[in-house]
């Protein structure tokens, strides 16, 4: 058998990726009716945690609560690992008593370094450059609002951090086209946007980059910004705030795209930084959805890559 992981959304194949969001779709709604499918009981699943979080975490654990397993949380605060234990130790020791395990950290480098001497499937639960199980999430709730994303047109507005990062991988795996407007110097990094699209998809990259706002969301289907400091950067954020001024996401913004246009963020969001109250908390923002679906596309993940 051979062990998958989840370190990036290239990781799993666009078929894969599309079974795996209606799947997410099918356990919302058994959770919903109330019924109990307990396909991982037993098994279970460790957290690693280097930075904060509320949905991540709570989301991984109930997962693995609702399937009728069990999870434990590891605060680098805690463990060996975070006083110097080489990951690599690390990774063969928890794996050979864990089923799968969950790593939230820094340099997306030590997600791939564990997961070399990991014997269990590694989840990347967000890193400095991607954060791929919000991209289910994501996606999950486009498609309950509006159906396929194939040939829509996302706008990425705001940094080009992890978030943006990972869209770009969705871009090419879920087929839509992506606009990507940030401040100069903040763009995401050149190498996302050269991985190749799989033979048997016979696609390629899909996004351009532009610099006004405006234009950007222009047609746009979906709108999505994060955080203009992410973890790691709090001592930009004034720097930050100046720079990205031009880049909120308020009405007149959304006026700019498609009427039935959806606004996401993965939250955690700052009101009157990156979003405008009225536009968050207004008609065209599914972010409670999408945050609630992290629960049902990380059980679908956890379901997928236990089961291979
Ligand atoms: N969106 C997200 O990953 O939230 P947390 O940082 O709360 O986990
Ligand atoms: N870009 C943000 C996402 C938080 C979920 C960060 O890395 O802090």
């Amino acid at each position: 058998m051979t062990t998958r992981h989840f370190l990036t959304l290239l990781d799993l194949s666009t078929g894969e990726l599309e079974q795996l969001i209606q799947r997410a779709s099918e356990l919302k709604k058994m959770q919903h009716a109330g019924e109990i499918f307990e396909p991982l009981k037993n098994q279970v699943l460790g957290m690693i945690f280097e930075k904060s979080s509320t949905r991540t975490r709570v989301s991984f654990e109930t997962g693995m609560a609702q399937f009728g397993g069990s999870a434990i949380f590891l605060s680098s605060r805690d463990t060996q690992l975070g006083r110097g234990e080489p990951i690599e130790d690390s990774a063969r020791v928890l794996s050979s008593m864990v089923d799968a395990v969950i790593i939230r950290t820094f340099e997306h480098q030590m997600v791939e370094r564990f997961a070399d001497y990991s014997s269990v499937p590694v989840i990347n639960a967000l890193t400095d450059d991607y954060h791929p199980c919000q991209l289910l999430a994501d996606m999950q709730t486009y498609v309950e609002h509006r159906g396929s994303i194939r040939g829509k047109t996302v706008t990425w507005i705001g940094d080009g951090n992890n978030m943006c990062h990972s869209y770009m991988n969705a871009a090419l795996r879920f087929g839509f086209h992506l606009n990507i407007t940030t401040p100069e110097g903040y763009e995401p990094k050149s190498e996302v946007g050269q991985q190749p699209a799989t033979k048997t998809e016979n696609r390629t990259s899909s996004f351009t980059l532009m610099n006004d706002p405006i234009e950007a969301a222009t047609g746009s289907d979906l709108i999505v910004t994060d955080v203009w400091a992410s973890m790691g950067q709090e001592d930009e954020s004034s720097t930050r705030n100046e720079v990205f001024k031009r880049y909120q996401v308020d009405s007149e913004l959304m006026s700019h795209a498609n009427s039935d246009a959806l606004f996401m963020h993965c939250l955690p969001a700052h009101r009157g930084e990156e979003v405008s109250a009225e536009v968050i908390d207004g008609k065209q923002s599914v972010v409670w959805d999408e945050a609630e679906n992290r629960l049902h596309a990380q059980k679908a993940l956890l379901e997928f890559l236990l089961s291979q």
